[in-house]
This record gives C-alpha cells, structure tokens and sequence, in this order.
C-alpha cells in the first residue's frame, strides 16, 4: 500500500464530512473513488494530496505521515488534478505545463534540460503540441483538460490523483484520457487515484474500486467485488442489473430505476 489513512476527520468549519477514515491505496494500481455528488470523494482526495489537513489523523506516503513533510519535498512524489482548477486569465498552455516542473527547481534558475524534457514529454503524451502556445481560457474543455493533464504530468510523481478527469469532456476525449492513465500506469507504474462518474469507466479502468457514502467507504476492492446490484442500491439508490462484458470479463451496470426511497425523495 503505497497511501494509507488512519482515523482520518475531515470537515469543512465546524462542519464535518469524513469521521474515522481508514483507506488504503495500493501502489502502482489505478484507483478508481466513486459515490454520489456530495459524498466526499473531492474532499478526500484533496486530504490525501495535502490540499486538505484533517481535523485529526494521518495519511501516510510510504509509511511517512505526509502532512509532516515539506511541500515541495510532497510535490515531487504527488500531482494533483483538481475538480475545477482555474488558470490566470492569458496563460499559455505553455506556462501551465512549466509550472509543473516547479517542484524541481532550484530557486529562479532556468529550466534544465531535465526540466525542458519532462515538459516535451507531457505535451506529446497528451497530444497538445499543436496549442501549446494558446492562452488556456481560449481552449474548449476537452483542450483544456487535457493542458490540465499534461501539468500533472510534467511534475513528474509517482502518484496522480485526478478529480473527475473525464467530466466535460465527449466519449472519444473521455476514452483519451482514460487510456492515457492506463498508459502511464502499465508503462511507467504510475499509482493512479481518480473520481469517475461512469461505473463503467471505473470498471474497466481501474483495478481497484473505492465506493463512497455520506464520507465512508461502503466497500472497496475489485470491480467485481464492488460492481454489485446491492451496493449500487446502497451506495447511489439506484436499482441496477450487472452483465459481464464479452470483451473483458468485468462487471458493467445497467441502471433501470432508481430505489423506492429515492423516488419519494425526488417527488417531494
Ligand atoms: N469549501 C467547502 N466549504 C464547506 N463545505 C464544503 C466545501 N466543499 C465541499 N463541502 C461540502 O462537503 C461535502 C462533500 O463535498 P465533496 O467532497 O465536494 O463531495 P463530492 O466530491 O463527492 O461531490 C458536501 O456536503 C459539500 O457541500
Ligand atoms: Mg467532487
């Protein structure tokens, strides 16, 4: 296990979201968190990227507890993706994709040829070349998320955490991206920690399955252990059938209703 939490609170004031989290997220696999909007997902990754401190307990990095460490000492072992990260208003893909090597730098010293390297690289990972000297506000959100990526990448961590990496964008830029993290995750052993929205995607896609309510883990482990009718009932309301894919054996859900309470729910 690469990430593991002990008794993690987490909250927003005096508002708390996460009580007694213990999770663990095993290295070099790609994670997928899912659950419903609200649930906490973003708050827990942005706790296990030390966005976030906790109200109490610890995350640890390889044993180490993570928000003892210096920022710039984390950053060259953790990139983050945030939900909805915003950019200066006229900065170039560029510059953002720079930023990323920021961790590495030596005071304002030039880029190294290290540093130009790892940029080119992530440029030509997520095929953004022909852009890169575009402001980011004037891509469309496929481009743009994609910019976003290629940031994460450059930074060059062990471990990626993306929240909602796929939302926005079509179901060709959607699958690109995904690819991409299998990519880094098969070529490069890239432990990967992302929320999706799309079972389907999480099932296909991740190794690991971590389903969240109310700020709890209700179950985690394969796609198969988790992609079930009743903890999709539990977790989302939703009353699903689960086939299996004839390509690749995993679980895929189809929802056909959502559960009595929930019905009740939206009609009042
Ligand atoms: N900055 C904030 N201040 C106060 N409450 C917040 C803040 N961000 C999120 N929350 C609350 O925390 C809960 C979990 O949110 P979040 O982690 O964003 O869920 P998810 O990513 O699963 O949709 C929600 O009730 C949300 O309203
Ligand atoms: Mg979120």
């Amino acid at each position: 296990m690469v990430i593991e939490t002990e008794n993690l609170k987490i909250g927003y004031q005096d508002k708390i979201i996460v009580d007694q989290l213990n999770l663990a997220i095993p290295e070099g696999e790609i994670t997928a968190l899912v659950g419903a909007n609200g649930s906490g997902k973003s708050t827990i990754l942005k706790t296990l990227s030390r966005l976030m401190k906790p109200k109490s307990g610890t995350v640890y990095l390889d044993g180490r507890a993570i928000h003892e460490q210096k920022t710039r000492d984390l950053a060259k072992e953790l990139a983050i993706l945030p939900q909805n990260p915003t950019a200066p208003e006229g900065l170039t893909v560029l510059e953002l994709v720079t930023y990323g090597r920021f961790p590495h730098q030596k005071g304002l010293k030039a880029l190294t040829i290290e540093d130009k390297e790892k940029i080119a690289w992530a440029i030509e990972m997520t095929g953004i070349g022909e852009f890169a000297n575009r402001p980011i506000d004037q891509l469309s959100g496929g481009q743009r998320q994609r910019a976003w990526i290629a940031m994460a990448l450059a930074q060059d961590t062990k471990i990626l955490f993306l929240d909602e990496p796929t939302t926005f964008l079509d179901m060709a830029h959607q699958l690109e991206v995904l690819e991409l993290l299998q990519k880094l995750n098969a070529q490069e052993k890239r432990t990967i920690v992302m929320v999706v929205h799309d079972l389907n995607h999480a099932s296909r896609y991740a190794d690991h399955i971590v389903a969240i309510k109310k700020g709890e883990v209700m179950k985690a482990g394969t796609p198969i252990d988790v992609m079930t009718s009743e903890i999709l009932e539990e977790v989302f309301g939703v009353r699903s059938d689960i086939i299996y894919d004839p390509r690749s054996g995993q679980p895929l859900c189809l929802p056909y209703g959502l559960c009595e309470d929930q019905v009740y729910k939206i009609s009042t």
